[in-house]
């Protein structure tokens, strides 16, 4: 990504819930606000037959709207909500699916990510009616005339549209050391570090972490503090490693995170647990690490 559109996105740090935002309406075939998009973006009734025509359609059109954030560090405007509509018996039934049929049929300038389409990558998280989540696993609510309203991750840096900048939250899951670290060689050289089943289990509920962001933007100390607090994610990573059986550095890594800021800036909110797509539970590994922090 260019610096400069970095720096601008800078200067928009937590602007999701600016009072700054303006509403404009987008159509089903076309955006009236923007020249550079129309251009994009099909126009002609022929165009949007073609690009509809392959999909199976329900009689009835099914006419939901979306009000997606919107913010081009390129462009010299406020962010702004734009709302389009479109019929979602023409795509499938997840957020992301509406997204990608707005960002092919409609607005080809609209920025998201995402890759797997199932989970596993992490990459489409975002704000989907006030909850943290990933679109690809969150349901288009059916009622349609419930307008849907799509926000970047909260308190990130916005890069453009819905991608945010992760620099940061990667940097604080780097400096935890997220790799098996040992003192020893391995007795078995060339082969695995082996693990009975039930050092294997205390892993459960740590491993599957899919480093999405939503537990840590939705954490409200790591709002305050997103420079100084590691945050849920990567805490329940540091813990991940200081949990592992094979890792011979349990008592560095808990020495590195025995700090005011970066550990016990939790407050035990929660907050995180409930954001999790995958079921995680971070608050609950940060309170393990701070057992351990007493104990030793
Ligand atoms: S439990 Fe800790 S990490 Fe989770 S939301 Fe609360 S303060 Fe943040
Ligand atoms: S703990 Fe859950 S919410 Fe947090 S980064 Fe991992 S998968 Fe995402
Ligand atoms: S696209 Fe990979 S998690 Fe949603």
């Amino acid at each position: 990504m260019a610096s400069s559109a970095r720096t601008a996105a800078a200067l928009l740090k937590r602007t999701i819930n600016s009072s700054s935002l303006q509403v404009s309406s987008v159509g089903l075939r076309g955006i009236a606000t923007s020249p550079a998009v129309e251009q994009a973006a099909p126009s002609s009734p022929s165009s949007t037959v073609n690009a509809t025509s392959s999909v199976k359609t329900k009689s009835q059109p099914n006419l939901k709207k979306f009000s997606i954030y919107r913010w081009n560090p390129d462009e010299n405007k406020k962010p702004q909500v734009q709302t389009y509509t479109i019929n979602t018996n023409e795509c499938g039934p997840m957020v992301l699916d509406a997204l990608i049929k707005i960002k092919n049929e409609v607005d080809t300038g609209l920025s998201f990510r995402r890759s797997c389409r199932e989970g596993i990558c992490g990459s489409c998280a975002m704000n989907m009616d006030g909850k943290n989540g990933l679109a690809c696993l969150t349901k288009i609510n059916s009622d349609s005339a419930k307008e849907t309203l799509i926000t970047p991750l909260p308190h990130m840096f916005v890069v453009k549209d819905l991608v945010v900048d992760m620099t940061n939250f990667y940097s604080q899951y780097k400096s935890i050391e997220p790799w098996l670290k040992r003192k020893t060689p391995n007795k078995n050289p060339g082969k695995e570090n082996y693990q009975s089943e039930q050092d294997r289990k205390k892993l459960d509920g740590m491993y599957e972490c899919i480093l999405c962001a939503c537990c840590s933007t939705s954490c409200p100390s790591y709002w305050w503090n997103p420079e100084k607090y590691l945050g849920p994610a990567a805490l329940l990573h540091a813990h991940r490693w200081i949990a592992d059986s094979r890792d011979e550095y349990t008592k560095e890594r808990l020495e590195s995170i025995d700090d005011e800021f970066k550990l016990y800036r939790c407050h035990t909110i929660m907050n995180c647990a409930n954001a999790c797509p995958k079921g995680l539970n971070p608050g609950l590994q940060i309170s393990k690490i701070k057992k351990l922090q007493a104990t030793r």
